[in-house]
């Protein structure tokens, strides 16, 4: 069925590609409760929602709750992201808390007077680099509109844990150690999140006072307990006072909007995911769209579909024509006409696929049309026994965001600005390049990879989303294709990644993704391999199978998360 390790991939299936609609079959029958995470903290208050009464939009709350504590490198009240809510009869919606830029923001705000990028990187350092946040709204939105318990005892867990304090571990040591000499810079970062300026150790408590009071005002006041009133004013004075842009009108203007998820089907599957301004749901429905317009088979009729390099050769020609089209033609949907019918239409999606070669890499610069002109993140995976889910990524953008903490409310501000095409075809923190679709305007908001995912197929029911900023939407992608393929959750988080974005024109790797020979036979085709140094991705994943009700999950083993499953009866 898929094009992934078998030869399955030979089978003829239909890919439907649709923006929007739902579909309503086979309601899940009553069976476990499911929370995956990023840190154990958080899956146990995820946990800890659900028994006591909550559904699963609570337990995401509480959980993202927790996480914006203790891992104030991923994701927080100062960041936003995508909250993919399901219900029990399938009904899907996508809550986009993404960040949004000030009024008071400019096209060329990060250029020199010689429209040069400034050398300051101040679309990623400090608090010129940061949107206004949405995740404070998306807790008291999905709150009001779709939990069960009040915004209080869903916050009560990060509030006690802000206050108590939580013990560095291994991955705040390394991200804080990455993001270190900017984190220097601002009195209330350095003391928060650092010890007489250094990286404290691991076992070391961070407390955030200021933090929990804010959370505390949002658990009194709801929505306006960030965006209006004293936190709101604190947070813009301290803004302002480091050079920053915002104004309360800012803040007092922000929306959450529900968008129509996009939805994919695949086969006897179908897939809910992100719509723009995420890039990811577009990009994975071309994926699949390209994949059923030029099968593996009809590439390659000699070769076996778990051959592992034919199998990398075609999922990364696949890759590079999705990348291509996210940096040509995506944006914010508000602010820019997207071609949504054109890029899903199976004869263009054919024809991106028709000059692709056995044994022959497509160089991305061949690809017409051209442009104008690790990272951090989290996320969590929840479902309900009565079968609410929930696929939620959330993001500061790189670790500890713009490295400014505002000192009078404790909130760590995002550098998701950094999303923006800051100038056309000059490549972001992630190496990604965009056009006019993405410049910066008052109000919108930078386009995102993040790709918060849930498929339900004849057999299994998957909910699964990873961070990792340009690389997200093909871990998803490649989670898609195991889980399609009938792998377990741990061998789907565990599976070793590689990656292909359009440019820069390299096939980029985790240490041990290759062999020495499939490395050489892919270098023969042409490709440039580019092993990143390190393991990435964080993948949360939920696993049902629909006929026997068993549910598993998997936190990667890259990070520290957790997975837990309990049966309900
Ligand atoms: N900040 C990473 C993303 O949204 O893609």
């Amino acid at each position: 069925m898929t094009l992934a390790r078998t030869p399955r991939i030979s089978i003829l299936f239909t890919v439907l590609l649709l923006l929007g609609g739902c579909a309503a079959t086979n309601p899940q029958q009553p069976g476990s409760l499911a929370v995956a995470s990023a840190h154990p903290l958080a899956t146990q208050a995820g946990l800890r929602a659900l028994e006591a009464g909550g559904n699963a939009f609570d337990a995401a709350i509480a959980t993202a709750a927790v996480l914006s504590v203790v891992e104030p490198y991923s994701a927080g009240l100062g960041g936003g992201g995508f909250w993919l809510l399901q219900q029990p009869d399938q009904q899907t919606t996508l809550v986009d808390a993404r960040e949004k830029a000030p009024a008071a923001s400019t096209r060329d705000m990060y250029l020199d007077a010689n429209g040069e990028v400034h050398p300051d990187k101040l679309s990623i350092n400090g608090p010129l680099a940061a949107g206004i946040p949405g995740q404070p709204g998306a807790f008291a939105y999905i709150n009001e509109h779709y939990a069960e318990r009040p915004l209080r005892a869903n916050l009560q867990d990060a509030i006690r844990i802000a206050r108590q304090g939580f013990h560095v571990d291994q991955r705040y040591h390394e991200l804080a150690e990455w993001r270190r000499e900017v984190m220097q810079r601002y009195p209330a970062t350095r003391q928060t999140f650092l010890v007489d300026g250094k990286v404290p150790p691991v076992g070391a408590l961070i407390r955030q006072p200021a933090l929990a009071d804010t959370l505390e005002a949002l658990a009194d006041r709801g929505w306006d307990g960030f965006y209006d009133g004293p936190v709101a004013q604190q947070l813009v004075s301290d803004v302002q006072a480091a050079g920053g842009i915002w104004q309360l009108q800012d803040l007092k203007d922000y929306t959450i909007v529900e968008r129509q998820p996009v939805v994919i089907h695949y086969d006897d599957a179908t897939l809910w995911t992100t719509p723009p301004p995420s890039s990811g749901g577009i990009a994975l429905a071309q994926m699949f769209g390209m994949m059923q317009q030029r099968p593996f088979d009809e590439v390659f009729p000699d070769t076996p579909a778990d051959d592992p390099v034919a199998r990398t050769h075609y999922l990364v020609e696949v890759m590079r024509r999705a990348y291509r089209d996210r940096a040509i033609y995506l944006g914010d949907p508000d602010y820019t006409d997207i071609p949504v019918k054109h890029l899903l239409d199976p004869a263009y999606l054919g024809k991106r696929m028709a000059n692709l070669k056995p044994g022959q890499a497509t160089p991305s610069q061949s690809l017409e049309g051209d442009l104008d002109s690790g990272t951090h993140t989290t996320h969590l995976s929840v479902m309900d026994a009565d079968g609410r889910k929930v696929s939620a990524t959330l993001s500061i953008n790189l670790p500890f965001g713009s490295a400014f903490l505002s000192s009078g409310t404790g909130v760590l501000l995002n550098d998701e600005m950094d999303d923006f095409a800051i100038k056309p075809g000059v490549p972001n923190a992630y190496g990604l390049v965009g056009g006019e679709a993405n410049s910066i305007a008052p109000g919108k908001r930078p386009l995102s990879s993040m790709t918060p995912t849930i498929m339900t197929s004849d057999d299994r029911t998957a909910i699964i989303g990873t961070p990792g900023g340009s690389r997200i939407i093909t871990m998803v992608y490649l989670g898609l294709l195991d889980v399609l393929d009938g792998k377990s959750a741990e061998a789907t988080v565990s599976d070793p990644r590689f990656h292909h974005q359009y440019l820069p024109d390299v096939i980029q790797h985790e240490p041990d993704t290759f062999t020495p020979e499939q490395k050489t036979a892919l270098e023969a085709m042409g490709y440039e391999l580019r092993d990143v140094g390190r393991h990435y991705g964080n993948m949360q994943l939920i696993l049902r199978d629909r006929e026997s009700g068993e549910t598993t999950a998997a936190a990667d083993p890259r990070g520290i998360g957790q997975a837990v499953v309990k049966p309900v009866r």
